[in-house]
């Protein structure tokens, strides 16, 4: 049993979470759930950086006071994360009292200890990046950042001796070549180390500042934004007496982008050394994604939103696309068309097809029911040797952070079967009436998707669980047992049933997509023409599949104040799932038992995260909404005409 701790940075409460912060939370989430998939106990935090320069601007801009603001947008980081099946065991916010009370305690210690003293400094300080820079850092005397002259501040304030510990810390990281990676960043700080570094500022006036921490042995001073935000990590885990702390701070890691190292690879460790705290044991250094090789910036209006790339393509082809583009170390370039291409490649062309294709078969010749598996032949013996070395070699790869590598990995895999469904020809099987034979084969894919499914849960956990679900396997975390899963092909139970198909990846057509772009571009300014109704034909009319419905059941959609979710009866297996915009106006026991008229064959589409499939009709008059419905008592499933 080895406890796991993983963090990522705590955001500035100064934007709205976009595509670099669902990265590094992702990232993150995933690597937690690898573990307690592999039974480790795990714990993982985020949060959000609330004090500061920088918040302060950012909520005058909005007319707001600090408390205000932070407040508004610390929720909109918690709140998105559940949207991406990101599930801390900690938000932390650097406004909380707990963790004031632990930053007051490390500054005091620090302070007995005769590493904080009170100075005069005048240097160029950058206000985005909220530090002092030296001479040599800017770049043509601008904050190589934000590209802006820095004001040139002079004040008293106190210092931590920061160079005391330079010298140990440099030695700890030669000492240990997995304290800092991917090596270059190692690197990096090394030659970080090697240049002439100064003591750390770590106060800032209450006459410039007062959104801050008070130094506990000054009131007159704020402590210093960095000092107060990197100390979270052991706030989250009740430092110093917290049982968390004991069991998870010996496996502590931490993920950053590269923006970020030095106060994590510097300023970090050289704190918990003058505290007398043990180092954390690793710190995991991404580079940055870009915008088709731009930065993403305000300014250039390219940010990417998280929530409206899960929209349009689903939360599972996100996360996938995110940990199998990126070499974790390297920046990466970001494009719909990339994520697309993958979305087609890998999860619709092979993972899907081959879920799509084994689950018709099973139905076709064993009416549903997982088979029994007998006899093994050469090619069998093969496909789960080639099975145990890709699934040890993901999570080995997983586990060091090398997530494209690992998932290329167990895409051979995925790939394999699919040559061993063409290999094996069950259909010939069928038709020569090898049962045994057929049995086995079948057995042996089904149990294949199984283990995928399972390797996957870390990256997309809510798909992967259904794809479980539909190769007639449950999915307790408790139970799982993942390095055996690697040598035993028995892990399905014969007598299951699977469902009839899969469809978790439906195909997204690019040519299409970009046909309809082009058409909307070319469309002509709208004019008062595009009010006239056209005519339809009786067949463009017969073509709509309108039917009579009941609402099953209505609840909110999670985070969308105007929707409901529908299970809408129309004489069908199950009921259509439908979201609709009706919160406004009705209430669940409105709605709940109440006939409808439905669109039925409109494309499904995913709103909100939630798959829609068909649209309620209704008449919109003034702040009323109007339901259509058939005469009362008609029988749900009949058709328009
Ligand atoms: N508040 C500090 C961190 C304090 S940690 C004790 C901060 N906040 S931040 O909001 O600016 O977040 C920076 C982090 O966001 C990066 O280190 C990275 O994790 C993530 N990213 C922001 N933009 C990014 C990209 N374009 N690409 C990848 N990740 C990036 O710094």
């Amino acid at each position: 049993m080895n406890p796991f701790f993983i963090s990522t940075p705590i955001y500035y409460v100064n934007a709205r979470p976009h595509l670099g912060h669902a990265y590094t939370t992702i990232v993150a989430d995933s690597i937690y759930r690898m573990k307690k998939l592999g039974n480790d106990p795990a714990f993982f935090v985020t949060g959000t950086d609330e004090h500061g320069d920088k918040i302060v601007e950012a909520a005058q801009a909005h007319q707001q006071t600090p408390e205000e603001y932070v407040e508004k947008i610390s929720k909109l980081f918690k709140d998105a994360w559940p949207w991406l099946e990101v599930a801390p065991d900690r938000f932390i916010r650097t406004t909380e009292s707990q963790h004031k009370k632990c930053v007051q305690e490390i500054l005091q210690r620090v302070y007995d200890n005769g590493d904080i003293y009170f100075g005069e400094y005048g240097g160029h300080y950058c206000f985005g990046c909220e530090r002092f820079y030296t001479e040599k850092e800017l770049v043509d005397g601008l904050c190589p950042d934000h590209q802006k002259k820095p004001d040139f501040i002079q004040e008293k304030n106190y210092f931590f001796r920061m160079t005391r510990y330079l010298e140990p810390l440099k030695k700890h990281i030669l000492d240990n070549p997995d304290f800092i990676k991917p090596e270059r960043y190692r690197n990096e700080v090394l030659g970080m180390l090697g240049d002439e570094l100064n003591d750390l500022c770590i106060s800032r006036p209450k006459t410039r500042l007062t959104w801050g921490i008070e130094l506990p042995f000054d009131d007159q001073y704020v402590t210093y934004v960095w000092f107060d935000a990197l100390i979270n990590y052991i706030t989250a885990l009740q430092w110093p007496d917290g049982e968390g702390f004991k069991k998870y701070w010996p496996g502590a890691h931490h993920i950053v982008a590269k923006d970020i190292l030095k106060p994590h690879a510097v300023f970090w460790p050289t704190m918990l050394m003058s505290a007398g705290i043990p180092l954390y044991q690793g710190l995991r250094v991404h580079g940055y994604w870009t915008v088709k090789e731009t930065k993403m910036s305000k300014s250039l209006g390219n940010v990417i939103e998280p929530m409206s790339m899960v929209d349009k393509y689903g939360l599972a082809p996100f996360r996938y696309f995110l940990l199998r583009e990126m070499q974790f170390g390297l920046d990466a370039s970001f494009s719909e068309e990339a994520l697309v291409g993958r979305l087609n490649a890998d999860l619709a062309n092979d993972l899907g097809n081959l879920t799509n294709r084994v689950l018709a078969m099973t139905h076709k010749y064993f009416k549903g029911v997982v088979p029994q598996i007998s006899a093994t032949q050469q090619e069998d013996e093969h496909t789960m040797e080639l099975g145990y070395s890709c699934f040890k070699d993901y999570v080995e790869l997983f586990e060091k952070f090398d997530f494209a590598k690992a998932l290329a990995r167990l895409w051979v895999f995925v790939s394999h079967l699919n040559k061993y469904v063409d290999q094996s020809a069950p259909w010939m099987l069928y038709k020569e009436g090898k049962n045994d034979r057929l049995q086995t084969v079948m057995y042996i894919l089904l149990e294949g998707i199984r283990k995928i499914a399972l390797h996957m849960w870390p990256v997309m956990p809510g798909t992967a669980e259904q794809m479980l679900e539909q190769v007639g396997s449950g999915f307790d975390l408790q139970e799982v047992d993942l390095h055996a899963e690697w040598s035993k092909w028995n892990g399905l139970v014969p007598g299951g049933l699977v469902a009839k198909k899969s469809n978790l990846f439906p195909r997204v057509d690019v040519t299409t997509d970009q046909e309809k772009k082009q058409a909307t571009q070319s469309k002509p300014a709208s004019t008062a023409d595009d009010n006239k109704i056209s005519t339809i034909s009786f067949d463009d009319f017969k073509r709509m599949h309108i039917v009579t419905g009941k609402v099953l059941s209505a609840e909110k959609v999670k985070g969308a104040d105007k929707l409901f979710q529908l299970e809408v009866e129309i004489g069908e297996n199950q009921p259509r799932q439908i979201v609709a915009g009706l919160a406004d106006f009705f209430a669940v026991s409105d709605l709940e038992g109440r006939e409808v008229v439905v669109l039925a064959n409109l494309e499904p589409k995913k709103i909100r995260g939630v798959q829609s499939q068909g649209m309620v009709l209704a008449v919109r008059h003034g702040k009323k909404m109007s339901l259509l419905k058939a005469e009362p008592g008609t029988k749900p499933g009949l058709k328009i005409s």
